[in-house]
């Protein structure tokens, strides 16, 4: 066998200058996903970091609506929604549902008072396998319709070393230079805490699309209305939510039902902060029915992502900017979450007999 002619110096520099160049591709790529190229570009994980930077890191813990709880139970489907979606969930029959009520703050030991809203997530499982995944919050509209607001609000938010609170010179000028706000602060101006998870109802804000069985598209948005409504406020103490849920659900399944509203031509789809005239047609697709609850450190809730582009066929995202924003804040704030839950005291065990979701 010949012995291969030896390589001259030119063609092994010649080499090496290509790897150098392939390694030099691959770390300028790695750059950019990381937002280092582009630091004005908004990406995930600066929203979650601003998120930290005013609530602090709870290990373990959703970098947003920390405190919660886990419940369970399943979507009673009655039909009327199958003309509009061809998912399997809107079939008549039932669903199973994994779910979770929060509170919308970043700290999972701060009061039930600190926020006048709270906040419902679902995961339906369709017999097909496939997921319908929404999170909703039991306020109107939305504050922002732009992630870039949302990040805006959130700086000026960050508490001020000297005080521990936000600026309230730069919370004014926040809202002062985004009037899209006015819907959102003329409800939050009334607007309590309530003293249940239970008699509140979630709205979806975002809007999505249905499809029906022509491959017909229908702008939609949907709420969940609870069958026990009161806008008693909550009191003083500390964690009043879990003991009222609790003891509500000690007496029997609670319910909502799912209304969903259909938009006229022209009704906003990319503008969270614009609630669509009441004159709208309502759909009660059927009811949610919620049977038990579990603590979030150890429920099934904990390790889901409730990701609200994880849809079935039949629902499609629309053109709202924020529903893929949130859809990479929730993953970033999961794997963040999820990576430390090992390192938490008492959550390995739970940990590992959890699935990742
Ligand atoms: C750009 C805008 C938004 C950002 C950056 C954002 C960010 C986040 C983050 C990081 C979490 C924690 C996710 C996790 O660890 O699983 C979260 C939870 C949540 N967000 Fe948002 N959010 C935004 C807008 C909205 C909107 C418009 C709604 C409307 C309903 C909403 C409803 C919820 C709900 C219900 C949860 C709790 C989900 C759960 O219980 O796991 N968010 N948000």
């Amino acid at each position: 066998m010949n012995a291969p002619p030896p390589l001259s110096s030119r063609s092994v520099l010649l080499r090496f200058a290509l790897i150098a160049f392939v390694l030099l591709v691959i770390v300028l790529a790695f750059a950019y996903v990381a937002g280092c190229l582009t630091p004005q570009r908004l990406t995930a994980q600066s929203l979650v970091n601003q998120l930290q930077a005013n609530a602090g890191v709870f290990p373990g813990y959703r970098r947003n609506h920390a405190k919660g709880v886990c419940v369970a139970g399943y979507f009673e489907s009655n039909g009327n929604a199958q003309p509009y979606s061809i998912a399997q969930v809107f079939a008549p029959g039932r669903t199973p549902v994994v779910g979770r009520f929060a509170v919308p703050i970043g700290n999972p030991y701060g009061p039930d008072s600190s926020a006048p809203l709270r906040s419902m997530a679902l995961r339906f499982t369709q017999a097909n396998g496939q997921q319908w995944r929404t999170g909703m919050n039991s306020m109107p509209v939305f504050l922002v319709n732009t992630p870039q607001a949302f990040y805006e609000f959130l700086q000026a938010q960050q508490p001020d070393p000297a005080t521990g609170k936000p600026n309230p010179a730069k919370v004014g000028a926040f809202f002062a230079s985004h009037p899209e706000t006015a819907p959102f602060l003329a409800w939050v101006k009334t607007a309590k805490p309530s003293a249940s998870y239970v008699t509140e109802s979630y709205l979806s804000l975002n809007a999505f699309e249905f499809v029906d069985a022509n491959g017909a598209r229908h702008a939609v948005r949907w709420r969940m209305v609870s069958e026990t409504p009161d806008t008693t406020p909550g009191g003083s103490e500390p964690n009043y939510l879990d003991a009222d849920l609790t003891q509500r659900l000690a007496q029997g399944p609670q319910r909502w039902h799912l209304v969903v509203t259909l938009a006229n031509p022209g009704d906003p789809t990319n503008d969270a902060t614009k609630a669509w005239p009441s004159d709208r047609r309502d759909i009660d697709a059927g009811t949610l029915v919620l049977t038990s609850s579990t603590p979030q450190e150890s429920g099934a809730c904990r390790d889901i992502n409730y990701d609200p582009l994880v849809l079935p066929d039949g629902i499609q995202a629309s053109d709202d900017p924020l529903l893929p924003a949130r859809s990479a804040a929730y993953a970033t704030s999961y794997l963040r979450r999820t990576s430390e839950e090992a390192h938490l005291p008492g959550t390995a065990d739970a940990h590992s007999t959890q699935e990742a979701k």
